[in-house]
């Protein structure tokens, strides 16, 4: 496996990018620091992780097997690998609020940002980055946040969750290549995050409004079931309070 490992960066996805663009880098080639000063998150916020704690890392996948407008699947193909990863290591309570943030037990420990290079109306690679929770026990003002060493009380070898990681998106994706979309988004839809109870949403002007999560469109819409019809929303379109 091509790793480069950096003690600090802005961000290991704005790295990986701008390396593609004067090397020639191997599928799934890696990228990871011990601290990113501009850590980037889903949109437009900050990923925030004590150095040297966390796994913060950016994987390249060229030519994903996925096709436009259907990117949705690489966000499922990932999210995937990162919870069969965490079940492998006994983390209990494990669900995936939609898009893709990782929860055990109603608190985050992991979140993707996955950036797409689009060329003549496909894509022709896709950088994956991570932020995983893990060895960090201290999560100021975040009383939703939490890590692996909080949840299973004793450190994890960040070399060793990395590569099994790594070989998880690795079977994902030959997955999705060989058998197609409806395994993996079953597999999606039995840890979507309160899938089928009532819930309480927020609207950007601040109205509230209650609904059912029914699942995911291959656009990656999340299909709310509300008085009278099921919607389809986008990531700026609605928040799910809980
Ligand atoms: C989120 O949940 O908001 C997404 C967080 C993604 C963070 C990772 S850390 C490694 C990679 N580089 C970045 O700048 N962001 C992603």
């Amino acid at each position: 496996m091509q790793i480069i490992k950096l003690n600090a960066i802005d961000s290991t996805n704005n790295y990986l990018k701008q390396l593609l663009m004067d090397t020639a880098l191997e599928d799934f080639c890696v990228v990871t620091t011990k601290y990113q000063s501009k850590g980037k998150g889903q949109i437009g916020a900050e990923w925030m992780s004590e150095r040297g704690k966390n796994l913060t890392f950016s994987v390249l996948k060229k030519n994903p097997p996925v096709k436009l407008p259907r990117q949705f699947h690489l966000n499922i193909l990932v999210s995937l690998s990162i919870v069969k990863t965490l079940e492998h290591y006994s983390i209990r309570k494990l669900a995936i609020k939609w898009p893709n943030d990782i929860l055990s037990d109603h608190h985050k420990i992991s979140g993707i940002l996955i950036e797409n290079q689009i060329k003549s109306n496909r894509i022709d690679f896709s950088v994956i980055g991570i932020g995983l929770n893990v060895n960090q026990e201290l999560f100021k003002g975040l009383p939703k946040v939490s890590s692996m060493k909080s949840i299973l009380g004793m450190p994890i070898n960040k070399d060793e969750l990395l590569h099994k990681l790594i070989n998880n998106l690795q079977i994902y994706f030959k997955m999705f290549s060989e058998k197609g979309k409806d395994i993996v988004n079953a597999e999606y839809e039995s840890y979507l995050f309160r899938k089928d109870k009532p819930s309480t949403f927020e609207l950007p002007d601040q109205t509230l409004f209650t609904g059912i999560i029914r699942g995911v469109t291959d656009a990656g819409k999340l299909r709310v079931q509300m008085e009278g019809a099921t919607k389809e929303f986008d990531l700026k379109e609605l928040k799910l309070l809980y």
